[in-house]
């Protein structure tokens, strides 16, 4: 009996409506059965990260209970799919602060994970991409083939309600999941 794969789906958006989180929505529609997505919604229940205010084992400091949740989030995960809006060429302060609470652990090690970025800009997502590729390469995460995707001009391929019009986008994003999921075995 094989058991249900858990994806742990991370938007570094805190924004209501969206558009990333809503892409994490259309991988999850779209996943080979037998997988599961579940969305963190803790991201901003995270302190700002300074290494002092992490657990200090020697003199039995504990972890902060909104960083247990986040580090158990991880552990829990057979894989983790980042969305997220690129911000000033680079990711949102909240995600890369959320990856900052894991760089003492080896929770993401080898871990498959996915990555969207995806921007409204016709050449938006690329320097979201470029700059969070290195912070995973830090955390020794394992990006499969066909799991980093930038969606550029992403309300266009979107209809009204979130839904995933464009045929390329759509496959895409399902080839993702099945990726995932494959590697997670
Ligand atoms: C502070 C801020 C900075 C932004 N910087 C960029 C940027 O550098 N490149 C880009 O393509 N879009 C940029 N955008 C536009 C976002 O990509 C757009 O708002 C996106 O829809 C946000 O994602 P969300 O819908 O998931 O919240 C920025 C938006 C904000 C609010």
């Amino acid at each position: 009996m094989t058991s249900t794969k858990a994806i742990l789906g991370v938007s570094g958006s805190l924004r209501q409506g969206s558009t990333n989180a809503l892409l994490l929505r259309a991988v999850a529609d779209r996943l080979p059965s037998g997988a599961v997505m579940t969305v963190f919604d803790g991201l901003d229940d995270l302190h700002h990260f300074s290494p002092e205010r992490d657990a200090d084992h020697e003199n039995g400091t504990a972890v902060l209970p909104a960083v247990a949740r986040w580090r158990e989030a991880i552990a829990r995960a057979d894989a983790v799919l980042i969305s997220t809006p690129e911000y000033a060429f680079g990711i949102p302060g909240v995600l890369k602060n959320a990856l900052d609470w894991a760089v003492s652990t080896i929770l993401f090690d080898r871990k498959p994970m996915g990555v969207l970025c995806a921007s409204p800009g016709f050449e938006g997502g690329h320097k979201a991409m470029a700059s969070l590729l290195p912070t995973l390469t830090a955390l020794n995460t394992h990006i499969p083939e066909g799991c980093s995707l930038v969606i550029s001009s992403v309300r266009k391929k979107m209809d009204n309600e979130g839904q995933v019009t464009d045929a390329a986008t759509a496959e895409a994003l399902s080839r993702l999941g099945a990726q995932l999921v494959g590697a997670s075995e």
